[in-house]
């Protein structure tokens, strides 16, 4: 982990709401499913550093023409995001990362499905980028927020596509499409609500898949320091089957099939 004064190389909007912020970084060491906490202002508002994840590194290899660093993507949704999507390129912001344990790799010869909706379709990318011959599935309210998956086509990743409303893919929930897609030699990927990690826990414990979630929590610190985070797991092997965990420390990947989803 290191703490990084970065400077804002462009923060770009993306579509109403949402932007992609460059910040620069010589030495990332960032693997999928790690993130970043951001220190949006010098001062006390906000006091707190805001959590992202970290959608890719830029500048590796000398294809950037914009710098070395990482890429994030983000939605306005408060205060902070507000904050940050007022920044200029040149700007400071300071970075504590990366953070969080990532994704594990898939087993050799196993079948690789992204699941993801809305915003946590960002920690999905790098993962993609290793595993191209894996499928994502993308679930979104509407066509509109289809724009998130445009760099993952150049991947050349399999795309499937679910809308609430019908406006494009198949119209419906996301775990529609990962029913079909799940035989014994399947290991699944899901960032996204809440709601959408559940179910598709759900799915894959009763069809004896292997699953593994990027979990989402308000947080303070980052570093498991403050207690903020904590989800209840499941302990199978222990007596006492209960017990907490961090997810910005432990995290924010849980198998599926450890986290108490009656709690969250
Ligand atoms: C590990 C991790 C990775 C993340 N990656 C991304 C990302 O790549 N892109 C992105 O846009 N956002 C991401 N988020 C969410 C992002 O951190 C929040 O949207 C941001 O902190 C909101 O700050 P704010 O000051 O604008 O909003 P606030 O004023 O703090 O909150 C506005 C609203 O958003 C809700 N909220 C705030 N934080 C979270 C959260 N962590 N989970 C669910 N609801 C929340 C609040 O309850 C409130 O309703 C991530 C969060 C975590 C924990
Ligand atoms: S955010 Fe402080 S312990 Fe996780």
């Amino acid at each position: 982990m290191q703490s990084v004064e970065s400077k804002i190389l462009y923060n770009d909007r993306l579509a109403e709401g949402y932007f992609r912020l460059g910040l620069s970084w010589k030495t990332p060491e960032v693997k999928a499913g790690h993130f970043v906490m951001l220190r949006l202002s010098d001062g006390m508002d906000p006091l707190l550093r805001r959590p992202f994840g970290v959608f890719r590194v830029i500048g590796a290899k000398g294809k950037s023409t914009r710098g070395t660093g990482i890429e994030l993507l983000y939605r306005v949704v408060g205060r902070g995001t507000t904050i940050l999507s007022a920044k200029r390129p040149g700007e400071s912001l300071g970075i504590l990362g990366p953070l969080g344990n990532g994704f594990p790799a898939p087993q050799k010869g196993r079948k690789v499905v992204m699941v993801t909706g809305g915003m946590g379709i960002v920690p999905l990318y790098l993962l993609a980028q290793r595993l191209p011959e894996g499928t994502l599935l993308f679930g979104a309210r509407s066509k509109k927020e289809t724009f998130l998956l445009d760099e993952f086509r150049e991947l050349g990743i399999k795309i499937k596509t679910a809308t609430e409303d019908g406006s494009a893919g198949v119209k419906g929930f996301v775990t529609a499409l990962l029913e079909k897609e799940l035989s014994t030699d399947t290991v699944v990927y899901a960032c996204g609500p809440v709601g959408m990690l559940k179910a598709v826990s759900r799915l894959c414990l009763d069809a004896g898949v292997q699953c593994f979630v990027s979990l989402e929590r308000s947080m303070a610190c980052g570093i498991g320091v403050c207690l903020g985070c904590a989800v209840r797991t499941i302990n199978h092997e222990a007596r006492e089957n209960r017990n907490y965990k961090m997810v910005c420390s432990d995290g924010p990947v849980f198998d599926g099939k450890d986290v108490d989803w009656e709690l969250l």
